[in-house]
């Protein structure tokens, strides 16, 4: 193990610039001839290549990983402003000379400072072996404006780039772009090796080494990274892309995590492939994670931060941070994946428990709301026949006998009996609860009314979960766990991130946040499906509707803030929208959505949900609603949600932001998801890439959407752009 402050040493060699500055803030120049010495093409032993990343008005980290052999290795940094380096840096010469060291995979970071800013530099690493200077390709990268600099900032914001199977054309198409930086905002890469239920299994691939380290899903049909060597491994598979080396040779990047760069749907240190079948705490594998990231990824560890292995996860992992951009830009980045708690509905839950009895509702909500559903008290009613009936059910779907006990929902009773009575001769057959008996009995909501029709399933759970019942259900819970529920940043970032927005004194505050903040339901009451699905759904718990209550009280907050807008990455869809608070939905703030660089489309996730739930793959129609998911967001029948201005649930690509003083303008390049299966680079002419452009204007919430250089305004009451 690594001992404390080691890592830091080892891998963030801060390269301080002697910073004798020439004029005003411009770093000290080299006279070229003073160093002629032969260089080597190297790029080969830089299989990853070269990156940088978090830039500021004064620094930028730069990164690179050497290949050759298990030793220990010596680089060398050089930094210019032209790209043939005849103006060089001058670079302190003893930090300017970095080792690569075997225990963290021969990765190298450099804080590089006394750099001027708002200025391009051209970086290299340059591999010293006996009488060889091997040479790196050439970064380039860009230092932050000044922070009272009247600056326009123009960065892409970018999320999800499944690589198994799939290519990175987003990538071929954004190396194109004239940008200051780019935002990664998560699902760097995937932890598992070819999952079918949303991966492709055919086309490039990662075989992980250290199989016996790794986690076997589906039978050992596929694995998911549990051993640093796998999280490694998957790093370097991840960057050997040559689409994903020019873009990160061509801008900064500033990165957060989401789930995938630990385990699909995390929350802490707990992964969720079993739906709840097993504890899935697992801290070591956490720390592995992390680790790699830290090595791989060009992020700044800030002043007081020292990653450690041996630290307490999460409390010693911070990677929340903010970056200012001139006047005009303030980009806070946050960690929305460690230190939430878990799923409000868990996977794992027992459909027909009641969780709010009658008592309790009228305590809380003053009456019986319309949607609460009838229930029992299992053990004694019917003298135990149901009781008996359940717990058989229960135990072949993998629970304790034990959950079937207290109160159960009776609409969960007879589901489970209809199913027991068909392997029963008629005189056997145990009687439903018929609807006399149903009028007379208290009424309460169960995990079933919540949505969780199956067991161990994360429907009704993470997704598709009845959104009348959660409303009432997650206020309760927010109350009487006084906010633990839904403490989705933990305390201490909470108030780092609500002091970062308010002291902020740039025009714009924009937020780069994992996953989908704007409400996401789809109302299927006037469609026909079963009476169970006569309902308004929320698509994504895992996102921020799992979070209601608290993005209610961060949004009371931030709208005061004004002008904060939210990126966005994770559903791998584009949208536009605002996020309003429950109730008075003038108070808002904007969000935009980006699509997956390269991952399974929205829709395409969907679809194959419905296809592999043996619930919802029985309802007819369903295939269908999930393929026309769009209208059912942006219905003009259903008005569930009328804040959501622009949805594409099928497509690729990348979203370009322009900020002034004035106004904020996105273009959300897509491409076609056919695409993805095919490498574009030697066709790029072949590539069609989309472009939607909107804005919202400094001082107002709306959101502007260009037609043809008429920019109409997004009206909610009608759903139009007017
Ligand atoms: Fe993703």
């Amino acid at each position: 193990m690594l001992k404390r402050r080691d890592f830091l040493r080892a891998t963030l060699v801060t390269a301080g610039a002697l910073a004798v500055p020439a004029c005003g803030d411009d770093p000290e120049i080299i006279d070229p001839v003073l160093d002629d010495r032969e260089l080597t093409d190297g790029a080969e032993l830089f299989p990853q290549s070269i990156a940088s990343g978090d830039p500021r008005p004064d620094s930028v980290i730069l990164w690179a990983r050497v290949q050759d052999g298990e030793e220990d290795r010596d680089l060398e940094v050089e930094v210019a402003t032209d790209a043939e380096f005849t103006k060089r840096v001058a670079l302190d010469a003893g930090q300017s000379k970095v080792k690569a060291l075997a225990r963290h995979d021969h990765c190298v970071k450099v804080k590089v400072r006394g750099l001027a800013a708002g200025t391009v530099y051209y970086y290299r690493f340059i591999y010293v072996k006996g009488d060889k200077n091997y040479v790196s390709r050439v970064g380039r990268t860009r230092t932050a404006p000044a922070e009272e600099a009247d600056a326009s900032v123009r960065f892409a914001y970018v999320s999800c780039q499944d690589y198994i199977g799939r290519h990175y054309n987003t990538y071929l198409a954004l190396a194109e772009e004239e940008l200051d930086f780019f935002v990664h905002l998560g699902d760097y890469i995937y932890e598992t090796t070819g999952d079918p239920s949303f991966q492709n299994t055919t086309g490039r691939g990662v075989e992980l080494t250290d199989v016996e380290g790794a986690i076997p899903l589906a039978d050992g049909a596929f694995h998911a990274a549990r051993s640093l060597s796998n999280y490694r491994e998957l790093y370097r598979a991840y960057r050997s892309d040559a689409n994903l080396q020019k873009v990160h040779e061509s801008f900064p990047m500033i990165a957060t995590w989401d789930d995938h760069e630990f385990s699909n749907d995390a929350y802490g240190a707990t992964a969720t492939y079993s739906d709840g079948r097993i504890d899935e705490t697992d801290v070591d594998r956490r720390k592995a994670a992390n680790q790699a990231w830290f090595e791989y990824q060009p992020v700044d560890h800030g002043e007081d931060f020292e990653y450690d292995p041996g630290a307490e996860f999460p409390g010693d992992i911070r990677i929340y941070r903010d970056f200012v951009f001139g006047r005009h830009v303030h980009l806070v980045m946050t960690d929305l994946r460690s230190y939430r708690p878990d799923h409000l509905i868990p996977e794992g839950a027992f459909p027909g428990k009641v969780v709010l009895d009658q008592a309790r509702l009228l305590e809380e909500l003053g009456d019986v709301p319309e949607l609460a559903q009838p229930y029992v008290d299992i053990e004694s009613y019917g003298d135990g026949i149901y009781a008996s009936a359940l717990t058989g059910a229960a135990q072949a779907a993998g629970y304790d006998a034990a959950e079937v006990t207290g109160n159960i929902s009776v609409a969960f009773i007879n589901q489970v009996v209809a199913g027991v009575n068909e392997g029963l001769p008629e005189d056997m057959q145990i009687p439903l609860i018929g609807a006399e008996e149903q009028a007379f009995l208290d009424r309460g909501i169960a995990y079933v009314d919540l949505g969780k029709t199956g067991m161990h399933s994360s429907i009704g759970s993470r997704y598709f979960a009845v959104k009348d019942t959660v409303d009432i259900y997650s206020a309760i819970r927010y109350k009487e766990t006084q906010g633990a529920s839904e403490d989705v940043m933990g305390a201490e970032q909470e108030s780092w991130f609500l002091e970062t927005m308010e002291g902020s004194k740039a025009t714009w505050k924009v937020w780069g946040n994992e996953y989908c903040l704007l409400p996401l339901a789809i109302d299927l009451s006037a469609n026909s499906v079963p009476e169970q699905f006569k309902r308004r759904f929320y698509m994504n718990l895992d996102a921020w509707d799992g979070f209601r209550n608290k993005r209610n009280e961060l949004l009371e907050r931030l709208v005061d803030v004004g002008n904060v807008v939210a990126i966005t990455g994770d559903i791998h869809a584009f949208y536009a929208g605002t996020a309003g608070l429950d109730g008075d939905p003038a108070k808002r703030i904007v969000e935009f959505v980006g699509g997956a660089v390269s991952s399974a489309p929205f829709r395409e996730m969907l679809q194959g949900q419905v296809a592999g739930d043996p619930v919802l793959s029985a309802v007819p129609g369903a295939a269908l609603l999930a393929a026309g998911i769009d209208n059912l967001l942006t219905s003009t029948t259903t008005k569930v949600n009328p804040h959501l201005a622009h949805a594409n649930s099928y497509a690729h690509g990348y979203v370009v932001v322009e900020a002034n003083g004035d106004e904020l303008v996105v273009d959300m390049r897509s491409i076609d998801p056919t695409a993805v299966k095919t490498d574009y680079t030697a066709r790029r002419d072949d590539l069609k890439v989309q472009s939607k452009r909107f804005r919202t204007l400094a001082g107002e919430s709306d959101i502007y959407r260009d037609d043809d250089g008429t920019w109409r305004r997004w009206d909610a009451s009608t759903q139009k752009w007017i």
